[in-house]
């Protein structure tokens, strides 16, 4: 830094020397040029009216005049005087002081004698520097002699050199001061902010700060440069977790999935093969606004988990490009790396038009069998337009799947949930040798209840074109079976829980699903430094003043019981008036799939029954509920999961339920309660719990009030349980425990393969 500050010295005093003297060298040169150009015009009007007198005199024959005319111009002000000279440059008349220098005529009056006209030049006689005018002296035509006028112009040099000594001076001050300037500016704007930003990235590195929080303001210049330090140390601070984590577990010889074991475990069963994976939701969606690209995450518990294992395994996601931006950022065939801050796996979009996106998701998938699965008493519509685009789009996103698969041998293909049944079966059709797994995400209900699709038959049949069916658990197994026992001409197989179907085998498993949780809070700590007791900074940030909180996290879906939700806490405020004032509960609620009615009308319903209740208890700065009505990112939920007293999950029927696990994984103070719906998947492994019954509206009341006054103890007993089972079965568990299934399936013989193919070619 000393060697950079005196190189910039250096270089500085010579840059601005350099300049400055050039600057004044052109300076001196026009002095001289003016003061030169004085004395020639000076002479000249001296020499033009001395001439005629001289002409006069001569011409009258006057010697006695022509030497009183010259005689009257010695000592004036730097004029040395005149000189007469006759036509053969003998000196007729001389000024007494130039009598010795000028006893022949200087070269200038032999020339204006000879060419007839005035001649000017600057001279020197003997060492002194002289200017000198020559006029020819004439009568009528006729040159008789020569005029000199001469100038001492010694003081020109001394004027100059008083110009160069006041320049010297001048390039001194000015270099002083522009070095000076200069290093202040460079100390403020450039070797201060470093400095800073040195500080700030040593506090990054050392983990004293989180790499998930924002550039602090006054490193805005280094903005772009901090963000590349920042995903950096995040990268580093996950390989030093990982080396310390697989250290751990090499020593206490534990078996606990982690990011690196998933992704050395998938190379190892992949081969050299790949990993792909269809959902109908993508990861990332870009949103234009205006001039603003946007990049969001949706809220989907199947995104949620599955980014993790794409990160580990550098995969490619294949899903429908559903943000009005996402066109403008893949390449020509519809790529792109994600995450967009750093990049670890493709992302492959699919467009749908309006029409297939309505008939496809809003219609068949979401209207159709998304209440046929979740029995929570919303009427399943199926239309004949509706499943005629399902179709479609399962055929299309096929054709996307066989184009990424085309190069690849023996590719492992994940379908994910209810969007795609049929894809199975289709891709099976075209690549008997990939290995094809589909993951049910929602609940399989009994066969009963599933039969009231017209079209199920065609669904259990494309769905039986995977190698591996996976549920969150087994009761959805058990139904699944069962109902392919009443649909469809196959064998299934109790024992080993597989169908068997024109000779192809299908497994049927459970994989609880779950989330990135590893236990190892270091690496987990992304709680923007915050601190339990900013519970009540958090709450005068929404404007309220309690002293409990409960969080609830949801889609706004009527699957969530969000309604009997706030109908419970109504029941607990009613049968328990001392919390009145005291216990606030934060809804976080993310409009979904507003497009259909249903949801539409339930998202107002949301509202009223909070502001319904709210009226009915508020008082002061408290209210009973908060509804915050917007998609919330992951570090934005963060705070209120780890400064709740209580999180409530009621659905009425889910699958498996992920904020549950949220919740749990981000509390490393052990504290809180997770009241949980008994019709979650993720009841069966979250037994410390309070398990409720949401249509039960005052046992969920008393939840409530349990989990409030329960004892420090015993949650912390019960968080760690459940943190123990969530870390144990997390979401690498279940990537890699599917994958390795997968791949152990016995695909069908080659021979069988081809005979197939030719079946289907002879039937076509
Ligand atoms: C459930 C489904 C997912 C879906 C998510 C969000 O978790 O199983 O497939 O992505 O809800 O719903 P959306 O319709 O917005 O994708």
């Amino acid at each position: 830094m000393r060697l950079l500050s005196v190189r910039l010295i250096v270089s500085l005093i010579l840059g601005i020397a350099l300049v400055s003297s050039g600057f004044s060298y052109y300076e001196v040169l026009g002095e001289k040029r003016a003061l030169r150009s004085d004395v020639e015009r000076r002479d000249e009007i001296l020499g033009e009216s001395l001439v005629g007198n001289v002409e006069r005199s001569w011409n009258a024959g006057s010697d006695k005049e022509l030497k009183r005319l010259v005689q009257r111009f010695g000592n004036r002000e730097h004029l040395l005087g005149v000189a007469i000279y006759d036509r053969q440059g003998a000196l007729v008349a001389v000024t007494p002081e130039l009598e010795k220098t000028l006893t022949v005529s200087p070269p200038p009056v032999t020339q204006a004698i000879t060419l007839g006209h005035e001649e000017s030049s600057f001279v020197r006689l003997g060492t002194l520097p002289v200017h000198i005018l020559a006029l020819p002296i004439r009568r009528q035509d006729e040159v008789l002699g020569g005029l000199a006028v001469v100038h001492d112009v010694s003081y020109i040099r001394a004027q100059i050199l008083l110009v160069w000594r006041q320049t010297f001076f001048r390039v001194l001050a000015q270099v002083f001061l522009i070095v000076l300037i200069t290093l202040l500016i460079v100390r403020w704007s450039i070797t201060g902010p470093i400095a800073r930003a040195a500080l700030w990235m040593r506090a990054l590195r050392t983990g004293k700060i989180s790499f998930r929080q924002e550039v602090p303001d006054h490193l805005d210049m280094f903005r772009p440069l901090a963000r590349e330090v920042a995903t950096m140390a995040e990268s580093l601070s996950h390989a030093r977790n990982a080396a310390e984590n697989e250290a751990r577990l090499r020593e206490a010889g534990e078996s606990m999935w982690t990011a690196d074991r998933l992704s050395v475990q998938l190379r190892t069963r992949l081969d050299d093969s790949h990993l792909f994976v269809v959902s109908n939701r993508e990861p990332y969606m870009h949103q234009r606004n205006g001039k603003v690209l946007d990049v969001v995450v949706p809220p989907s518990g199947l995104v949620t988990a599955l980014e993790p294992v794409l990160n580990a395994c550098d995969g490619t996601w294949i899903a429908h490009g559903s943000g009005n931006g996402d066109a403008e950022v893949v390449d020509a065939h519809d790529r792109l790396r994600v995450p967009p801050e750093d990049p670890r796996y493709s992302l492959r979009r699919v467009w749908l038009t309006k029409e297939e996106e309505e008939g496809y998701y809003y219609g068949f998938a979401n209207e159709g069998l998304w209440p046929l699965c979740h029995i929570a008493h919303t009427r399943p519509l199926f239309r004949a337009a509706d499943w005629q685009y399902y179709q479609d789009v399962n055929r299309k996103f096929t054709a996307a799947v066989l184009e990424e698969i085309e190069n690849v041998a023996k590719p492992v293909v994940l379908v994910q949930d209810y969007h795609f049944a049929l894809l199975p079966r289709l891709i099976k059709e075209k690549r008997p040798d990939a290995r094809v797994a589909i993951f049910w995400h929602i609940p399989w209900p009994n066969p009963e209840a599933f039969g009231i699709c017209p079209w199920q038959r065609q669904l259990v049949d494309g769905l039986l074109g995977a190698d591996l069916i996976g549920f969150h658990i087994q009761s959805h197994c058990n139904n699944f079976l069962q109902t392919v026992d009443r649909v469809v001409e196959s064998r299934v197989d109790w024992e080993h829980f597989s169908v068997l179907r024109q000779d192809h085998r299908t497994m049927v498993r459970p994989f609880p699903i779950s989330v990135a949780f590893t236990g190892d809070d270091a690496a987990e700590n992304n709680n923007h430094g915050f601190n339990y007791l900013d519970r009540s900074a958090l709450m005068r940030g929404l404007g309220v003043e309690a002293t409990f909180m409960g969080i609830g996290v949801d889609r706004v879906d009527y699957t969530k019981g969000i309604l009997e939700r706030f109908l419970a806490i109504e029941r607990f405020l009613e049968k328990y008036p001392s919390y009145q004032g005291k216990f606030t509960f934060v809804q976080i609620g993310a409009p979904s799939r507003t497009h259909i009615k249903r949801y539409h009308d339930l998202l107002a319903e949301v509202e009223a029954e909070a502001e319904r209740i709210n009226w009915r208890f508020q008082g002061g700065k408290w209210k009973p509920i908060v509804f915050l009505k917007r998609q919330h990112s992951h570090q934005e939920i963060e705070p209120y999961y780890r400064a709740a007293d209580l999180c409530l999950v009621t659905s009425l029927h889910d699958g498996m339920n992920l904020v549950a696990k949220e919740f749990l994984a981000a509390r490393q103070d052990e504290q809180g309660v997770l009241i949980l719906s008994q019709f979650t998947g993720a009841a069966r492994e979250l037994r410390d719990a309070l398990l409720v019954n949401p249509y039960d509206i005052d046992q969920t009341a008393e939840a409530i009030r349990a989990a409030l006054e329960m004892e420090p103890e015993d949650k912390q007993l019960r968080v760690q349980r459940m943190r123990k089972v969530i870390k144990e079965h997390n979401i690498y568990r279940w990537a890699g425990n599917l994958i390795t299934e997968l791949c152990e399936v016995r695909l069908d013989a080659p021979e069988d393969m081809q005979e197939k193919s030719r079946a289907r070619v002879s039937v076509a």
